[in-house]
């Protein structure tokens, strides 16, 4: 490990990325059946992003072999950041299936001191920031990172309902019980879905996830130059209120569990003062 903080949250998730590694969890899989246009899918579906040919992009904790090697289909030129070594294996593993060259960097999304300033048109971090208990060490780090005028892209918990899960139906609702606070510890048990129904050969730690309030990541955004350009609210596509309640398909329609932030790095535009 090169420049991880090897605290006990860094620890943890270096040992359960291992173990979702070896037991082939959906988000260690590589992608490697895409061409150009599932690529774009798989990154860019509402397509923002326009031409991504030999633009610098940043995948941050963003191993598993599925988006550094989408936008490396796309032209960009990438670096993918990932805590785990087993998760960056597989981006080059699915590199070398595609005959792309890649960067890969062993870091902690906390610390990216390892990488140059001002280097990238785009971060594109996947759901990843809720492992980190503040959010805005990460903003900080990317806004060194990003060219004035670059995006940010992360997908978060939606901060509303992070803790609840399908499994929490009580015959009438999905009841919020545990306390809306900034960086409040939520742990919850693997779902059998992210084994694809198989069950994993080991004992696995539990996700260990942290609580990031809107207030913190709107502002914590704001407080690092960035500009909200979009909030997307994602559920699994189309709400389906007719679904069985207590389902995935019903939770998601109740609840849509996931944000996409899309921001823009502008350090000198005149904005609201901030606190403090
Ligand atoms: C849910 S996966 C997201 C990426 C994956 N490509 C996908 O699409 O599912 C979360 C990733 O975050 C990484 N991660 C967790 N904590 C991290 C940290 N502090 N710094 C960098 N990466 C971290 C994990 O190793 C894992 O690869």
């Amino acid at each position: 490990m090169k420049n991880a903080k090897k605290d006990p949250v860094a620890q943890y998730n270096i040992e359960r990325w291992a173990a979702l590694a070896r037991n082939r969890a959906v988000f260690t899989r590589p992608q490697l059946d895409l061409d150009a246009a599932t690529a774009r899918m798989l990154v860019d579906p509402q397509g923002r992003l326009g031409d991504l040919k030999d633009r610098p992009v940043l995948c941050l904790a963003s191993g598993g072999g599925q988006q550094s090697v989408a936008f490396a289909l796309l032209g960009a030129n990438v670096t993918v950041v990932d805590l785990s070594a087993a998760q960056l294996e597989q981006d080059r593993f699915a590199a070398a299936h595609y005959g792309l060259e890649i960067q890969t960097v062993e870091a902690d999304m906390r610390d990216l001191s390892v990488l140059a300033p001002s280097t990238f048109d785009l971060v594109y971090q996947p759901y990843s920031i809720n492992f980190v208990p503040d959010a805005t060490v990460v903003f900080g780090e990317v806004a060194r990172l990003l060219r004035e005028g670059g995006l940010y892209h992360f997908q978060s918990a939606n901060p509303c309902f992070a803790g609840l899960l399908a499994e929490s139906w009580d015959g009438q609702g999905y009841p919020l019980h545990l306390p809306y606070v900034q960086g409040a510890l939520i742990e919850y048990n693997d779902e059998a879905w992210i084994f694809r129904g198989d069950t994993p050969g080991e004992a696995i730690h539990r996700p260990r996830e942290y609580r990031h309030t809107l207030g913190t990541l709107i502002n914590g955004l704001t407080a690092h130059g960035f500009l909200m350009v979009r909030l997307d609210e994602e559920n699994l596509g189309h709400p389906d209120m007719e679904a069985v309640p207590g389902t995935t398909e019903h939770f998601t329609a109740v609840a849509p569990p996931w944000l996409r932030f899309w921001a823009s790095f502008r350090p000198n535009l005149l904005g609201m003062p901030q606190d403090g």
